[in-house]
């Protein structure tokens, strides 16, 4: 029998409540398919963050880490303390037996973070900030959990980024005098599927 197909579905979630259980729904065969369309972002946001980063020692939390890809493709880059979280239980246990991760912890990044201010060194949010997902909002959060002088990637397609202006919203945190825009870069998210993607780096001021 046909492995169900969903990433088409992705793009039409519209409540964190669907969000949700497409995931739980879809932990088993996530790699499969998405590797499958050449997910480019994992790659493309690791090497944007190694390029600002000062040592590979650096701890880094890999938000909505979901079956581990993103974190793997940071362990590729050379980093060496990676953390994870996810809100969905069935992708963070395929996470688990990436063998990349410190620790691996459930989250909803919609919600406030038990995690203690200036904690991270890095934060690394690939693919996550999409519509239903994680809102663009939760960058403020994002920025909470890291260090000062501490460095934020994120990576997301080119739908939201227009659709939720999100290059604005981190304009607007640049005037607020929150961070740096060290890198904003346009080009391949799910080349397979034909869909463009932008890579950010933020430094936290
Ligand atoms: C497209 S996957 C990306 C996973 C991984 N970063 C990657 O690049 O392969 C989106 C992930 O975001 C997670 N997610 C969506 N909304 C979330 C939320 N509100 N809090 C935490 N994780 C969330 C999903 O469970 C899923 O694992």
């Amino acid at each position: 029998m046909a492995k169900e197909k969903f990433l088409n579905q992705t793009y039409q979630l519209e409540t964190p409540e669907d969000t949700f259980a497409h995931y739980e729904a879809w932990a088993e065969t996530y790699d499969e398919e998405i590797t499958e369309n050449d997910y480019a972002q994992p790659r493309r946001c690791a090497a944007a963050l190694a390029q600002y980063s000062s040592s590979s020692e650096i701890n880094v939390l890999d938000i909505g880490c979901g079956s581990g890809l993103s974190g793997m493709a940071l362990s590729d880059s050379g980093f060496k303390n990676i953390d994870g979280c996810d809100f969905s239980p069935a992708m963070l246990e395929k996470a688990m037996n990436t063998d990349v991760y410190k620790k691996l912890f459930l989250a909803d990044i919609n919600q406030e973070l038990n995690i203690e201010a200036e904690t991270y060194d890095a934060v690394s949010a690939v693919g996550v900030l999409a519509f239903a997902h994680i809102r663009t909002e939760a960058l403020r959060q994002m920025l909470r959990t890291i260090k000062s002088e501490g460095l934020l990637v994120i990576g997301l397609n080119e739908h939201y980024w227009e659709g939720d202006s999100v290059g604005e919203k981190i304009r607007s945190l640049v005037e607020e005098g929150e961070v740096e825009l060290l890198f904003e870069e346009y080009g391949e998210h799910l080349p397979g599927a034909d869909i463009g993607g932008w890579v950010a780096v933020l430094r936290k001021k």
